[in-house]
C-alpha cells in the first residue's frame, strides 16, 4: 500500500516546522508576485501548509475568490482558521494534491505555489495542472529553494546541518535545487513571458536576527527531517548537540550573516 501524501511530504509539520512557517507571510514571500495580483482576482494557493501567506493574498484579491489546497488535512483546517480569524469571506480550501487539482479547465487568474514544487518528484505534472485551471492569460507565481544557502563566516557545522534538509527531500524524491529548474519548467509547460530571479530568506534587521535565527535553528535541530537523518545514521545524538549548539552560537552573534537562497519565478499562460 503506498504511504499517504502527507506522510511522504520530507519536511513533516511538527512543532518547529510550524514555528518557521510563520515566517511566511504575503510580504516576506510572495512580494515578487502581488504587483501582478487585482482586487477581485480569483486565485489558487496550491500548497498552502498553515496559511501564513494565503491570507495576505486573499486581502490582496478581495473581494476576489481565493481557494487554498494542501495535501495535510490539518493543515487545511489551519488554514480555514487563519482565513475565518482575518475575515476573509469568499475563500475554500481543500484537501488536494496539487499533481491533479479537483478545479475545471480556466478556474483561476492566477496561480500560487510557495514551497511546494521542492518536494515533489515530479514538479512537471503540477505546473501542468497549473496551466490547465489557469484562464487564458492568467498568471503563475511560484518560489522554491535553489540550494545556494549563505552561512558567513564559513560554519561546518551549520552547513552540515543545511544539508540534513536536501538529503531528506532528496530520499522523498524532491529536490532542495528544484528552483534553479523553475524558468525551464514553466518553458516546457507552455508558459510565456517568464522571468525568474534569486532572493534571500533572511533577518531583515537586527531586530530580528535572534528570532530568525532561533526558528530556524530549531527546525534544522527538531522534527521529522532530524528524526530522518538520526534513524539513517546521517547524524548521531552526540553530532546533534554540536550542531544544536552552534545555532545556538549564531543566534546571539548577528555579526554572522545567514541567508536561504530561493529563486521565484512568474509567467503567463498564452492568451
Ligand atoms: C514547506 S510547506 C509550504 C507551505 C506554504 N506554501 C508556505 O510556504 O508557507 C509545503 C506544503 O506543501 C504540501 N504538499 C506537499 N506535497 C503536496 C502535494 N503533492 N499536493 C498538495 N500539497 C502538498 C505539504 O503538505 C506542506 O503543507
Amino acid at each position: 500500500m503506498s504511504a499517504r501524501l502527507d506522510e511522504r511530504y520530507a519536511a513533516g509539520y511538527e512543532a518547529s516546522m510550524q514555528q518557521y512557517l510563520k515566517l511566511h507571510t504575503v510580504e516576506r514571500c510572495a512580494g515578487f508576485f502581488t504587483p501582478l495580483l487585482r482586487s477581485g482576482m480569483s486565485l489558487l494557493d496550491a500548497g498552502c501548509g498553515p496559511g501564513t501567506i494565503t491570507v495576505g493574498l486573499a486581502r490582496v484579491i478581495a473581494p476576489g475568490r481565493l481557494v487554498a489546497l494542501d495535501a495535510s488535512e490539518d493543515e487545511v483546517h489551519k488554514t480555514r482558521r487563519a482565513l475565518e480569524l482575518a475575515g476573509c469571506v469568499s475563500t475554500q480550501v481543500d484537501v488536494g494534491d496539487i499533481r491533479s487539482l479537483p478545479f475545471e479547465d480556466g478556474s483561476f487568474d492566477a496561480v500560487f505555489s510557495h514551497a511546494v514544487l521542492d518536494y515533489l518528484p515530479d514538479p512537471s505534472r503540477a505546473i501542468e495542472e497549473f496551466g490547465r485551471v489557469l484562464k487564458p492569460g492568467g498568471v503563475i507565481g511560484l518560489r522554491s529553494v535553489s540550494g545556494g544557502d549563505l552561512i558567513s563566516p564559513s560554519n561546518e557545522l551549520i552547513e552540515e546541518s543545511l544539508l540534513l534538509f536536501h538529503r531528506a527531500a532528496a530520499a522523498q524524491g524532491g529536490d532542495f535545487t528544484r528552483g534553479r529548474l523553475l524558468g525551464q519548467l514553466l518553458k516546457d509547460g507552455g508558459f510565456e513571458r517568464i522571468f525568474a530571479r534569486p532572493s534571500y530568506e533572511r533577518a531583515e534587521s537586527p531586530e530580528e536576527w535572534e528570532g530568525f535565527c532561533r526558528v530556524v535553528g530549531d527546525a534544522y535541530t527538531s522534527g521529522r527531517v532530524v528524526e530522518l537523518a538520526l534513524s539513517k545514521g546521517w547524524l548521531d545524538e552526540s553530532r546533534l548537540a554540536e550542531i544544536t549548539e552552534a545555532w545556538d552560537r549564531l543566534v546571539s552573534d548577528p555579526s554572522n550573516c545567514l541567508g536561504f537562497s530561493w529563486i521565484e519565478a512568474v509567467a503567463f499562460k498564452p492568451v
